[in-house]
């Protein structure tokens, strides 16, 4: 009679850990619940969630470093995947998997972490108020044409600080600052809540256009409250540029953790997060956009229009973040 390793160890009184991947995800989304119950149905393996900020699942992971509690680093920025690179917090992917089916340009350049969604920060508009005029680029939301007309949040959050990061990239820090000094001149109030109360401001009247995730577009279609979905069916989607550069997307990206105990299980889920499959899920549960080319946009995506993707200052945004806090604080952008 064969005996496996672990009815051996049990028999012996000793417990062999049940598979699992420990994440720490800055990630809140009730889809993941479902992406993780499907990969445990399929793999065996076990999926356990630590969720918090990605500044303090950094920290965490820099004081556990002898001895990692977590697999598998997610967060919502490639900026803090970078940070998290340069801490010498992740090892090499080394999937041949993600290899093929992710593109580098949504990839860590150490090969430490791969996107799995991407997501576009975009300006929508008011479609029965605004008749032409429409903003193009980012730049142009700083022009006094739209004085007292936007609708933004705070500075203190990350989209807003990877959007100034990437432009600080794109034009320099000068015209940066002059763009942050236009725009906080154009707010329509003083900056307050999430993307989704600046599109329920916008359906209210309270400005004309509004900058926004793509993705809560699509959580304001899915809401069950009414109010949520005429707010969301009150505007249409701009996808500016910005120079020669494409729309500003950031991503949803992992990387393993250096040490970590269940590498294998966490390069596996990553592998399965790529996945044709969960690509797929993924866009009809959040809206967010698949990473892997060719996977067909849901109908919803598909009304906002076609939108060209600037992977460019995906890798540098990092880079820029602290001086996108002080322009920020600079100009007195909230
Ligand atoms: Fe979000």
């Amino acid at each position: 009679m064969t005996r496996s390793f672990t009815s051996i160890l049990f028999a012996l009184g000793l417990s062999a850990h049940a598979a699992e991947v420990r994440l720490y995800s800055e990630r809140h989304y009730d889809a993941d619940k479902k992406v993780f119950a499907a990969f445990t149905e399929k793999t065996g393996i076990d999926v356990k969630v630590v969720k918090a900020g990605a500044n303090e699942l950094i920290a965490r992971l820099k004081s556990e470093v002898n001895a990692p509690q977590a697999d598998l680093y997610i967060t919502t920025d490639a900026a803090s995947l970078t940070k998290a690179t340069k801490a010498g917090l992740l090892t090499p992917l080394k999937s041949e998997i993600i290899n093929k089916q992710v593109p580098a340009s949504l990839r860590g350049k150490d090969d430490t972490w791969a996107a799995f969604t991407m997501r576009g920060r975009v300006i929508v508009y008011a479609k029965d108020r605004v008749k032409g005029n429409l903003p193009k680029s980012y730049q142009d939301l700083a022009s006094p044409a739209y004085k007292g007309n936007i609708l933004i949040r705070s500075s203190s959050n990350k989209y807003n600080r990877s959007l100034l990061a990437s432009l600080i990239a794109i034009d320099g820090k000068a015209k940066a600052t002059k763009w942050a000094t236009g725009v906080k001149k154009n707010l329509a109030r003083p900056p307050q809540g999430s993307d989704r109360d600046q599109v329920r401001a916008l359906a209210k009247g309270l400005g004309d256009f509004a900058v926004v995730n793509t993705y809560y577009l699509g959580l304001l279609e899915q809401s069950s409250n009414e109010e949520d979905q005429k707010a969301r069916a009150a505007v249409k989607v701009i996808f500016p540029t910005s120079g020669d550069q494409g729309t500003h997307v950031n991503v949803s990206g992992g990387g393993i953790i250096k040490g970590a105990a269940n590498q294998e299980n966490a390069r596996k889920f990553l592998e399965f997060l790529v996945s044709e499959e969960v690509q797929k899920l993924y866009q009809k549960l959040t809206s967010e956009y698949a990473v892997v080319p060719g996977i067909e946009l849901e109908p919803l995506q598909k009304s906002w229009g076609k939108i060209s993707p600037d992977r460019d200052t995906i890798h540098v945004m990092g880079e820029h973040d602290q001086e996108a806090v002080k322009i920020f604080n600079f100009v007195g952008w909230k």
